[in-house]
């Protein structure tokens, strides 16, 4: 019986055309049982209630953050370890970057993890430590960002932005598309259809955030970020939640 097998297989390792075919057909199930249910299955992330895309605000002052390398120095991306979250909070669930493209894990930390730092410090805190890192945390090695506070912004491209981003799948409206200048301008001001802004974003902070409320900075755009940090979630909710499932 074995020998007649392997008098069998033979047949196959001295053909190449059949081994190439065969070995083709085996992957191919291979694939097919790992690839075929994501197509059927409507997302391979567990939705959690909260989570919704950026503000035109927020996401200039992502990409600012992206632009100057944050990322370099900075996680966001706390860990389910009791030491994690007792220093930053509730562990990072998959959800809260699930509009984040790309998204901002990080592999390094020079600098704490940001995942959670909305809410932490004040406006004022975060322009400062931004300027001058050393004026409010001598130890600190983190370079000054102090020309943000110089650079203009509009919010001209947002809309845009926001065409390219529901091109990949993040659910903005054409309403929201439609008005994201005027919410740009809204949110880094105070002022406006702030009310507007809180629909369509709920949990949205709208106010003046460099402290300079005659322009609107870089410094506006990456505190807004900042400030927003994981704060979209309420985790007693999410831990029902969990609960129920
Ligand atoms: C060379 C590494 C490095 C880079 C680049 C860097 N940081 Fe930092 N960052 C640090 C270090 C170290 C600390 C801790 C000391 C301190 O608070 O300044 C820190 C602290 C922070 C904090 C306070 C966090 C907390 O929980 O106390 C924030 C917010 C922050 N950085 C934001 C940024 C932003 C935004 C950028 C990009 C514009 C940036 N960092 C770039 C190293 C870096």
């Amino acid at each position: 019986m074995a020998t007649n097998l392997l008098h069998r297989h033979k047949v196959i390792e001295r053909n190449v055309t059949l081994l190439g075919v065969l070995a083709l057909v085996t992957v191919a199930i291979g694939g097919i049982v790992e690839i075929a249910p994501l197509f059927w299955i409507q997302s391979t992330v567990t939705r959690v209630e909260g989570v919704r895309p950026y503000t035109p605000l927020e996401l200039a002052g992502r990409d600012i953050y992206v632009r100057e390398g944050c990322y370099g120095c900075h996680s966001q991306m706390i860990r389910p370890f009791r030491d994690e979250v007792e220093r930053y909070g509730h562990y990072s669930l998959a959800a809260e970057s699930m509009y984040d493209h790309p998204f901002q894990w990080g592999s390094k930390r020079t600098g704490p993890d940001l995942a959670r730092v909305g809410g932490r410090y004040s406006d004022e805190w975060h322009v400062q430590h931004l300027k001058d890192p050393r004026s409010v945390v001598p130890e600190s090695i983190m370079p000054p960002y102090a020309f943000l506070a110089d650079r203009d912004l509009d919010g001209k491209s947002m809309a845009a932005h926001l065409v390219a981003l529901s091109r990949v799948g993040v659910p903005y409206t054409g309403d929201d598309i439609k008005q994201a200048a005027a919410d740009f301008d809204a949110q880094a001001t105070g002022e406006g259809d702030t009310a507007g802004l809180l629909k369509r974003y709920p949990k949205a902070q709208a106010r003046d955030y460099d402290g300079n409320p005659g322009r609107v900075t870089e410094m506006d755009a990456l505190v807004a970020y900042l400030q927003g940090l994981g704060s979209q979630v309420d985790f007693k909710a999410a831990e029902a939640q969990e609960q129920r499932q």
